[in-house]
């Protein structure tokens, strides 16, 4: 499902800043940090064109929601969405996660979505894939203690590796579904979970516990 560039997309994002925040404009930064900070607020790394958050959102408006995706015509088509529900707890940051290091230090989010991230299947691209040691360090970071990464995946092999890291850095397993069907409340279906069933393929989910141990992990991984 490769998204075509739209022009008419990348112009909308470039233009419309009510439900966005940039790492260009500093007072939007800082925007971002204020919006985090005001209410318990969860984050979705690379929400595509959006379903999954607009659901959530209109469903706990006492939470905030923020979304950051890489691609510049899905972010366009992402905040479009956003603007038209007229939701004011979810926002959107259009660039690659890893490059908000540095702001997401002033803040801790209160749990993290990785829905359908794409599987990098090639070695050489080991460290695109959101589930990679930098990732994993940086999740550990940005996470409340005793709060939780959520979770799903079409990809056997991206699900392997990916259950192999979260064990690796001591994220600690509390759910675990290889063939995941019903939705649980806290949830929602995402533009690329709908096509998978369709096709039949099985959705793995894992929900995954940040504890003292993964803190302790990660301070180690800094010294290394
Ligand atoms: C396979 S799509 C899944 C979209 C959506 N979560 C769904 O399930 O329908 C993965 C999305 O993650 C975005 N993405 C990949 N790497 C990213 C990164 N480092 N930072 C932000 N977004 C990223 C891609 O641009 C793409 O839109």
């Amino acid at each position: 499902m490769r998204t075509k560039y739209k022009p008419w997309a990348v112009q909308y994002l470039s233009e419309h800043f009510e439900n966005q925040f940039t790492l260009e404009n500093e007072e939007l930064a800082n925007n971002l940090v204020s919006f985090v900070n005001e209410k318990d607020t969860y984050l979705e790394i690379g929400p595509g064109k959006g379903q999954f958050i607009l659901s959530l959102a209109s469903r706990y408006p006492d939470i905030n929601f923020l979304v950051c995706e890489l691609n510049k015509t899905i972010s366009g088509i992402c905040l479009k969405k956003i603007d038209d529900s007229g939701l004011r707890n979810v926002k959107l940051i259009s660039c690659d996660f890893y490059k908000l290091r540095d702001l997401l230090k002033k803040v801790q989010f209160c749990g993290l979505f990785l829905n359908f991230s794409d599987p990098w299947p090639k070695k050489r691209h080991t460290n695109r894939r959101l589930t990679s040691d930098n990732f994993l360090v940086e999740y550990a970071k940005i996470l409340k203690l005793n709060h939780y990464i959520y979770f799903k995946s079409d990809n056997d092999k991206f699900y392997e590796y990916s259950k192999e890291k979260f064990e690796q850095y001591n994220w600690k397993i509390v759910y675990i579904n290889e063939d995941y069907k019903d939705l649980a409340n806290f949830d929602a279906e995402t533009e690329f979970e709908s096509k998978f069933k369709e096709e039949g393929i099985k959705i793995k989910r894992l929900i995954l516990e940040k504890t003292i141990d993964t803190i302790n992990n990660v301070i180690e991984e800094e010294k290394d």
